[in-house]
């Protein structure tokens, strides 16, 4: 077995997945002509030509136009079943998935629309392949204390439906604390907390996420390195990190793949987890960040596997679940051991 069909066959969690950025072209396409929009562009190749970004935020514009294709409860459905049976095809047997609620009800889209098309995907999966979720919802901190107030009123009658919110869209100027209020109203209400720090914004954003928003994991996190004293807390109290290696390259966070410093923050002790974000939009799936880190950083098999169990301690699952998902990863990894090819 190469380390290719390793990756693809090893159970795997995903947590840091938004479901607007598992959006492929072809879908927007089909969403149009259901929906009567019509797209800026003629075709899906030209759709994927725009996809050549210099930072977060020239992303987030194409980002936005592509989600206001979706419209009906069927719409956020199919978009959600679609990543489902991608989490199928490489053996993602657990995700925890964000949504960006106010995308929608800022266009007149109802929550209820959104929540409920996703949710009924996510039970579906759950039903039909046995695989679990959880599902976070994120405010967009580009926008307002009150606007993000409201999204958290609106959702209080699916509160059963959400394990966590979460913190997303354009981080610089935006720091963590703008959000403190909203996030203690969340936890009051049993919610988990995570938030997008560190991923173009300074070190000090992941402490105040830390700090002010207790969050229990950070999304991106990647420029902690810049504050020793920081990377030391993290290594110390297991605090994961949501990395996202195709994302950082596509946005520039580093320049190339071989310039990533997830090995060297894996290497100094920290609960480094690696997944997707904008699958639609960064070429590619969970696999394929696996597999990208895994070449240009000369990983070992024994990184991937760490990686890998990484994603089940740091999900929200129960400690029992996560006991058993990680006896399914030895197991894989007892099972393929005398059919391994020696990979360095
Ligand atoms: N929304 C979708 N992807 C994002 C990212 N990588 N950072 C911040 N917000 C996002
Ligand atoms: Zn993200």
């Amino acid at each position: 077995m190469d380390i290719k069909d390793f990756i693809a066959g090893i159970p795997k969690a995903e947590l840091h997945m938004h479901i607007e950025g598992s959006l492929e072209p072809e879908m927007m396409f089909d969403l149009g002509r259901r929906n009567g929009i019509d797209l800026p562009f003629d075709s899906v190749e030209a759709v994927r030509r725009a996809y050549r970004f210099s930072d977060l935020q020239s992303f987030l514009d194409i980002y936005y136009q592509g989600a206001n294709m979706l419209i009906t409860e069927q719409d956020f459905h199919d978009m959600t079943w679609s990543y489902l049976e991608k989490c199928r095809g490489q053996n993602i047997r657990h995700t925890e998935i964000f949504f960006d609620p106010q995308t929608h009800t800022d266009r007149g889209i109802p929550f209820r629309t959104v929540i409920s098309g996703i949710h009924r995907a996510l039970e579906d999966a759950d039903r039909q392949h046995g695989i679990s979720s959880g599902l976070i919802m994120c405010f967009l901190r580009h926008l307002s204390e009150e606007s993000a107030l409201e999204t958290l009123d609106s959702a209080l009658p699916y509160r059963d439906m959400l394990t966590a919110v979460g913190l997303d869209s354009s981080e610089k100027g935006h720091p963590p604390e703008k959000f403190a209020r909203v996030f203690a109203q969340a936890r009051d209400l049993g919610l988990k907390t995570v938030a997008h720090a560190g991923e173009e914004g300074p070190p000090e954003y992941i402490r105040n996420a830390l700090d002010v928003l207790k969050v229990s994991r950070i999304d991106h996190g990647v420029r902690c390195e810049e504050d020793d004293s920081l990377v030391l807390r993290l290594a110390e109290q297991r605090i994961p990190l949501t990395v996202c290696p195709l994302s950082n390259t596509a946005l520039k966070v580093f320049g190339h793949m071989r310039e990533h410093n997830l090995k060297r923050l894996l290497d100094r002790g920290l609960c480094v987890t690696v997944n997707s974000d904008d699958p639609a939009y960064f070429g590619g799936y969970l696999n394929e960040n696996l597999n990208a880190v895994h070449s240009a950083l000369d990983l070992q098999r024994g990184d991937i596997v760490q990686l890998v169990k990484n994603g089940f301690e740091a999900s929200f699952l129960s400690g029992k679940r996560i006991r058993q998902f990680l006896r399914q990863v030895d197991e894989y990894v007892a099972a393929s051991v005398g059919s391994l090819i020696p990979d360095g």
